[in-house]
């Protein structure tokens, strides 16, 4: 029998193109407008040892009840067909705004659940929090509500340059939301006009907004590499999701990677990604869950 050995997925990490708060919801949720997109940073999923029972190897530092892709993963109604061993390698850095941990859990969605639908998937996503159901399907989108509420707009070609500033902020995203002043709010007018150009292929050369800046301006660690990075590049630098990372658009890679190594130079820790399509790598996640599965490949 011609059984594949090892099959790798990915899953990416998101970036936030500006990110307004209107206000506070009875639910105790926020209403927002935000541009979601995902970028080629990425975390990996690897399937391999197809005659062996199966298991999941999460990452080492994340505690098991915590541990969102493996729970998710063994949720699968057919775990008990399920073979071989599914491990998850991160590289997307945690709790710094660029949606690792929502990553994963959209990928072990599409992993547990195969033949459910893009809507059905998106609804279970919710359950998981607010930017999961945008992961599941990836690109670009506006979105409003929690987060959840998604027009899919088409993909810019963008690179960015990254800084994650090394602070750790425990419980930061219910932390963010609920240190918003009535100042922080505003009508999300603007997220909803650069939707609009980068729908149209305008390049955004404006700083965009995001609601959270006050707060993590109050960090030392985020307002010295917010400073180099505007010192070296003269570019506006955005913050990504209730933070800390920092990104400056770029539309070439060249510029990208020659911005990224003027940034090492003076300290700082920049990685590069490109604009990613929506269902990108579709195709390989798919065969690993049916590989999982114990389909041959066709
Ligand atoms: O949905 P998620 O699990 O990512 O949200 C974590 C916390 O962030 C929520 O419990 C809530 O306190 C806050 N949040 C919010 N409004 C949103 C998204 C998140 O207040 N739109």
């Amino acid at each position: 029998m011609n059984e594949p050995r090892r099959i790798a997925a990915s899953t990416f990490a998101k970036l936030n193109l500006g990110l307004e708060v209107l206000g506070r919801r009875s639910d105790g949720y926020h209403e927002i407008v935000t541009i979601m997109q995902t970028i080629s940073l990425c975390d990996h999923v690897t399937w391999r040892a197809p005659n062996q029972p199966f298991s999941c190897i999460g990452p080492s530092h994340v505690p098991r009840n915590r541990d969102l892709f493996r729970n998710v993963l063994e949720s699968a109604p057919d775990l008990a067909r399920c073979c071989g061993t599914v491990e998850l390698d991160k590289r997307i850095p945690i709790s710094a705004g660029l949606g690792g941990g929502s990553a994963d859990a959209a990928l072990a969605l599409r992993l547990a659940y195969p033949n459910a639908s893009e809507a059905e998937l998106e609804a279970m996503a919710l359950r998981l929090g607010s930017d999961v159901p945008f992961l599941i399907r990836g690109g670009t989108a506006l979105a409003t509500g929690r987060g959840d509420r998604l027009q899919h707009l088409s993909t810019p070609k963008l690179w960015f340059v990254i800084v994650t500033p090394k602070i750790w902020i425990p419980g930061k995203t219910p932390r963010m939301y609920q240190g918003l002043e009535y100042k922080d709010f505003s009508d999300g007018a603007s997220v909803r006009r650069v939707a609009l150009q980068l729908d149209s292929g305008v390049d955004i050369d404006a700083a965009l907004p995001n609601a959270f800046e006050r707060q993590l301006k109050q960090f030392d660690e985020v307002r010295r590499a917010l400073e180099l990075m505007h010192d070296v590049s003269g570019f506006p630098v955005n913050i990504s999701g209730a933070g800390p990372s920092l990104y400056i658009i770029l539309t070439n890679e060249s510029d990208a990677l020659s911005l990224a190594s003027r940034l090492s130079a003076r300290g700082l820790e920049p990685f590069v990604a490109e604009t990613v399509a929506a269902n990108y790598g579709l195709i390989q996640i798919q065969r690993l869950a049916a590989a999982m599965r114990g389909y041959p490949e066709e």
